[in-house]
């Protein structure tokens, strides 16, 4: 099969080394891909939000399978072009993905089948939100309806920080994402991150992870895009996770299939977890970043035909055989992620680093300039490995990262914590 990732974070790189693994891949290419993934994958320039521009690439160069990384060309409605072409696409139609392109549309679904979350409210008007606020108890969360690359939630711990979020909101920080605001209710306990694949009609679960949001040690500094996760989380044991899929995951897709809009794709649950019942915090209709680069690595060449299942509507009939084991994955970033950093710096000492089946450095924000390997992003690398303990497999995380030779870069120190 010749298959096509679009996509060029550490998501994307941990996809295409655990599709390459499997023998039904006999050609693989990566749009727009990293200096990375180019080392395994034919990277191709593409506007990977152009679904035209992407169906005839795929219909020249004989694609036989799409998988799409990021969630922007599923708002842009890609995987519909692909999949009206006959381009076996590994994706949620445009419709569906709005599970993560609005907030408040997940928050009608819930409704709908009475699944856990968040109390809320929302507001098309900025007045109508300020009054709700001043009768508000705090913290309160402010969140822009639409995408805003993970940008758009607020934990407003007093009533100032809430004023400032919706003013910022209703005036076009967050361009059209925030024409329409949520404001819930603050939900405490420990989040996990759970994951399934859907065919429309059945799911199975691809297992569970724990991000860790904030940039620096002990959960201090801005929210990111995520700093390091681990796979599986003791937080999310076989019994929350029953619930959650029973009181959550298949009501929702019940309520969407009801609709005329078949889930079909992975679906990432963000959950907070309390008294060992989950609540939903939101969904995602991608794989998380940097989640996916511990159960790729969990996963290895099964991912491919786990995805295949999905695609052909077999999912009744899938297995996953999970190893008794533990990945983690290290993000290192450029200095100043995630507000304002430079781009450009040199990494070496890449190379020292043998990468097997346990132990592989997944890249993000990077590009090949010369004979150099340069950050071009916020998050650069993902030092991701595997062992029969997680603190075995976190020790040979940082062990690696000495070896890496990069002063423009830094890490949280204490990727597991919760675990360990
Ligand atoms: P979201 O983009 O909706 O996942 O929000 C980003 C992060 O904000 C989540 O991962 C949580 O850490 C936090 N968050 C969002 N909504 C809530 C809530 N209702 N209560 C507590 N924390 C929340
Ligand atoms: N790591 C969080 C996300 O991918 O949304």
């Amino acid at each position: 099969m010749h298959i096509l990732i679009l996509g060029s974070g550490g998501r994307e790189h941990s996809l295409t080394w655990a599709v390459k693994q499997n023998p039904k891949c006999t050609k693989l290419s990566c749009a727009p891909g990293n200096a990375g993934i180019a080392k395994i994958a034919a990277c191709i320039e593409l506007n990977i939000n152009d679904g035209q521009q992407v169906k005839e690439w795929c219909l020249k160069n004989n694609v036989d399978l799409v998988i799409i990384g990021p969630e922007e060309p599923l708002a842009y409605g890609v995987s519909d072009i692909l999949k009206s072409a006959n381009i076996t696409t590994f994706a949620p139609s445009k419709a569906a993905s709005k599970l993560e392109s609005s907030k408040l549309f997940t928050k009608e679904i819930c409704d709908s089948c009475q699944a856990p979350t968040a109390k809320y409210d929302y507001f098309n008007d900025q007045e109508k939100a300020m009054e709700f606020i001043k009768k508000s108890k705090f913290p309160i969360v402010v969140k822009a309806d639409g995408l805003a690359a993970g940008k758009g939630v607020v934990i407003a711990s007093e009533y100032l920080e809430a004023e400032e979020a919706i003013t910022e909101m209703f005036g076009g920080y967050y361009g059209q994402a925030g024409a329409q605001v949520v404001i819930e209710e603050f939900m405490e306990g420990e989040e996990a991150s759970l994951f399934v694949l859907c065919d429309g009609e059945n799911l199975i679960s691809f297992g569970g992870a724990q991000d860790h949001k904030r940039a620096y040690d002990g959960d201090n500094g801005p929210n990111t895009g995520g700093m390091g996760a681990y796979s599986p989380t003791p937080v999310l044991t076989k019994e929350i996770e029953k619930k959650a899929i029973s009181k959550i995951i298949k009501p929702c897709l019940a309520e969407m299939r009801k609709r005329g809009i078949p889930y079909e794709g992975v679906l990432y649950a963000g959950l907070m977890i309390k008294d060992e019942e989950p609540k939903l915090v939101e969904f995602n209709t991608r794989f998380g970043d940097p989640e996916c680069q511990v159960l790729m690595m969990r996963l290895g060449a099964q991912a491919l035909d786990l995805i295949l299942a999905t695609c052909e509507k077999r999912l009744d009939n899938a297995k996953i055989t999970w190893a008794d084991d533990h990945a983690i994955t290290i993000v290192m970033a450029t200095q100043g992620y995630p507000i304002k950093y430079d781009k450009g710096s040199k990494i070496s000492g890449l190379g020292t680093t043998i990468e097997n089946s346990k132990q592989v450095i997944f890249h993000a924000g990077t590009k090949n300039h010369g004979k150099d390997i340069v950050a071009s992003g916020g998050r650069v690398l993902n030092i991701t490995t595997r062992a029969s303990t997680l603190k075995e497999a976190q020790l040979r995380a940082y062990k690696i990262i000495e070896s890496v030779d990069w002063k423009e870069g830094f890490y949280r120190n204490d990727i597991g914590w919760r675990a360990l």
